[in-house]
Order: C-alpha cells, then structure tokens, then sequence
C-alpha cells in the first residue's frame, strides 16, 4: 500500500481490496435523528442499526470479511467435540505465535473472566500501560486492582510520540516493589492501547518489561486484541522492526509473553476469542472454567464456522497490505481534522481516529460526560455513531463520587475494508460543521444508571434543550439536505 504514489502527487489511502458484497444504508432527516437518539436515551448503544448511517461505534465483529474467510466458514467441520476445524485453527495460532496450548472463548471479556477468575486474588494488584473497560471489571470483580504505569505522554493528545501506549519503565518496578512480586498475578501489556486511543506500544519497550519481569518472576500477559493496528505501527514507526516481516514482528512480540489472549472479533477478522498459553499446567488450571463457562474444549462457544473464518483472518493479518487500511485511513481522517484545528488524538493511532473531547467543548464539564454529548452531537449533525470513551465509561468510585476519566474521547472507530474513502470525508464534513457551531453543544446527565459497565445500557438526557437547538441549526444550514 505504501509504495503506490500518485502522479497528481495527491496522498491518499489506496485500498488493495474490491468489494464484492455490499449492503445498503440510509440516512435519515435530522429531526428524525434527534427523535431516535432522545428515544435511546442518548445512549448510542441503544439505537437501532436502521437509524445509523455512518457506524462507528466500534470495529468489534463488524470488519469486512474477505472471499476466503467466507470459503473457510463453508468449509467447516461442524461437531460438538473434536472438530477438524478447531485443530487447524490452534495448529495456524501455533504457527503465527509460537504457543502450542490454545483455549477457546466466546470473546475477549470470557478470556478476561477466565484469567482474572484463575489468577487474581484479594488485593493482589495488575499493572498495565491502561486498563480496558473489560479487563479492569473482571479483575476488580476478582478483588484485585488495576495499576496504570503507561508513561506520562500518553495521555497528551497532540504529540509526535510514536509509541504512546509503551510503559514507563520506572514506573513499573516502583509499582512491583511496593505491592511486592507475590502480589502481582501478572503484568498485562494492551498491544495497542483502546481507551487512549489506539496508540501502539514498541517492540524495544515489551522486551525491557520482559526483562523486568523475569528478575521478579511475575508472569507476563498479552492482550493481543488490538494487535494488528500495533503490528502495522512497530513496521512503520519502529528501526528495528523495518526489515522485519509481520510475521517475524508477531513471533518476536510473542516470545515475551507466557499468556496472550485476543478478541477475534478484532484480532481475526471475525467473532470468538481464546488464550493462548505456554505453560500446560497453567493451561490446565484454566480448562476446567471453559467447560463451565464457555463450551467444549473445542469450540469454547464460538460457532464452528466463526473459527473457519479466524483461522484465514489470523493468516490475513500477516499480510502487511490487509492490516495497513485500517491505520492508513484513520491517519487520513485524524490529518484532516487536524488541520481544520480540529482536536485530534495525534499521532494517529488504530482502531479509529480519536476527537478530544476535552477540548472540542471545554464549556462542558467532566461531570456532564462531554465526550458523550459530543458523541451525541455527531449523530444529529450526520447520522454518525461514535463511541464515547471517557468518564462515562467509568464506574463511580465506590463512595458514589464521579471517577472522572484522564481523557474524553469520542472514537470514530473504521471497522477494516467497510468505509469507502468518500464516507470517511462526510465524516469529516460533518465533524467540521459541528467543530463550527460547538458552542451549542451542552451537557448530559444519567436518568437511569448502572452500578458496572453503565455506558452499555444506562440512559441520559440533555441538561437543557441544547440538542433540539443544534438540530435547527443544521435545518437551517442545510435546508435541502439529510
Ligand atoms: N481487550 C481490548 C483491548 C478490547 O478492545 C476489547 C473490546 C476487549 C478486550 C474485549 O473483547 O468485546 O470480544 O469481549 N473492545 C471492543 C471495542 C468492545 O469496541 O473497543 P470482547
């Protein structure tokens, strides 16, 4: 992908992809916009996929499948126990990753469920460069605590650091030194980061916390999720990695770690998960919870087919024209944005490009959730679903206070080979017209919360009537237009 140049001199993504199945959208006018959005409780979750145009709500089991994952769903060995097809898919995670023992999951939070479940007790605490929304529950829920040692600039959104998700180092041993080794059940590395938006983390930097790790005997963990953004970025970004091929970068990174676990509704291409383990007594410590909570050994509650089709998306990932799309668009959008002086996580991260919320309306405070107004406000001014992430996405401390999150961001997430160029630069239109008439964008408040996890399902409201105001705005700018 990179080694195409344009003769008008232009530098845009090209896509190495042609669609060949395609499904239809629509958009709806503006008034019914704010209708469905104050109907869902301005909770995006809760809106309907007939009234979005524009999902990008999140890249999570709704990537573009290629010919080939479809061929290998077709072919698969349908069986309860013993499947053709889950051998092969644990022979390719072998393959790609060097671990010989495979558990399959549901999807990534099973695998959190099982890790946390089997490894973290009472007081025990998990160091991580950041936590996920996920992760952090299961391993709270387990009576452990998360400890985020990402280092300091991670967390400023307009930087030229490569490697935003790499752990402060000596962070990391001040943190195993206090608690003590034999409190620490593992030390999790998010390969890239989410909840800061998509930055990836260096290969240099995971083999410093590997050697860490080693002189304290703590286990190391991978959450491979979001791994084929971060492979792309060590290629890119990273000297040592440039003469490497994906999948010498994927064995290196792997070699680091006695357990990696991954969505597939991400990592694959597809919907499932699993555990990868080194160590088979570990890994018999943890089989017995998926017989109890997942399936058979053997499919662990994917479908059959899911596992057909991971088994080609996890061969696909380790070609450096798939798995360049995803960053080489979102970098387009985030440039974009940028430089209408719209704010942007920069550099440009994976999983979607990433508006600071913080600073697109500082009129709005912590406590009025502004990256969920400004997601709110997306999806009136285009039909857009974005996702916030943010305080809302946080859990109250447990005295009931706000725990207000260190950055508000409302994620345009670009699910892989789903948007054509054109849809990304309505997204970026819309945005643009929004940035220009911020000021009347307000607050929201819950009317119905949650104690865990409230973002999924909980419902808010405008705190005042700023939402119908933003909407008669937009009629007025675009009175022909959807
Ligand atoms: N870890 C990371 C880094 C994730 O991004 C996710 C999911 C999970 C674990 C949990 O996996 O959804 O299969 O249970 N992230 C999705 C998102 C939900 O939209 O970013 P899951």
């Amino acid at each position: 992908m990179n080694n195409i140049q344009f003769y008008s001199g232009k530098n845009i993504p090209l896509e190495m992809h042609k669609a060949r199945i395609v499904q239809k959208i629509s958009l709806l006018p503006v008034e019914k916009r704010l209708k469905a959005l104050q109907e869902a409780g301005n909770n995006l979750y809760m809106l309907q996929n007939s009234d979005i145009f524009l999902d990008m709500l999140t890249d999570s089991g709704v990537n573009a499948m290629s010919d080939n994952q479809l061929a290998g769903m077709m072919n698969a060995d349908d069986a309860y126990a013993g499947s053709r097809t889950f051998y092969e898919l644990k022979e390719k995670l072998a393959e790609i990753f060097g671990m010989d023992y495979f558990l399959p999951t549901h999807q990534g939070r099973a695998c959190e469920n099982i890790i946390a479940g089997s490894l973290v007790k009472e007081g025990d605490i998990c160091p991580m460069n950041y936590h996920f929304t996920t992760t952090k529950a299961h391993i709270v829920k387990n009576g452990g605590r998360v400890v985020e040692v990402v280092k300091k600039s991670s967390i400023i959104t307009d930087s030229k650091d490569p490697f935003k998700g790499d752990f402060d180092l000596e962070e990391l041993e001040r943190v195993i030194k206090e608690a003590g080794p034999e409190h620490i059940p593992f030390v999790r590395v998010e390969a890239g980061t989410n909840l800061i938006g998509g930055q990836p983390i260096s290969l240099g930097n995971i083999e410093k916390i590997h050697k860490i790790c080693n002189g304290y005997g703590i286990t190391m963990l991978l959450d491979a999720s979001l791994l084929q953004d971060n492979l792309y970025f060590m290629k890119v970004r990273e000297d040592k990695c440039k003469n490497m091929s994906i999948r010498e970068i994927t064995k290196e990174v792997a070699s680091h770690f006695d357990i990696i676990y991954f969505s597939a509704r991400k990592l694959g291409f597809a919907r499932g998960g699993g555990i990868l383990v080194r160590d088979k007594k570990l890994w018999d410590t943890m089989k017995e919870a998926i017989t109890l909570y997942e399936g058979f050994l053997t499919y662990g509650g994917m479908s059959i087919k899911e596992m057909g089709a991971i088994t080609v998306g996890l061969d696909e990932t380790m070609d450096f024209d798939v798995i360049s799309q995803g960053p080489l668009f979102i970098e387009y959008m985030v440039n974009e944005l940028d430089k209408r002086g719209i704010p942007v996580v920069k550099p440009a991260g994976g999983l979607g490009c990433h508006i600071d919320a913080m600073k697109f309306i500082p009129n709005v405070p912590g406590e009025q959730y502004p990256a969920a107004a400004l997601s709110s406000a997306l999806y009136i001014a285009g039909g857009i679903r974005s996702m916030e992430r943010g305080t809302l996405s946080e859990d109250r401390n447990p005295d009931g206070s706000e725990h207000l999150a260190s950055m508000e961001l409302v994620r345009c997430a670009m699910p892989r080979r789903v948007f054509t160029l054109s849809q990304v630069e309505y997204a970026i239109d819309r945005t643009t017209w929004l940035w220009d008439n911020r000021d009347l964008i307000g607050g929201l408040r819950f009317t119905e919360e949650p104690k865990t996890l409230r973002f999924f399902v909980g419902r808010l409201e405008a705190i005042t009537d700023w939402q119908e105001k933003l909407a008669d705005k937009f009629r007025k700018d675009f009175p022909n237009s959807l």
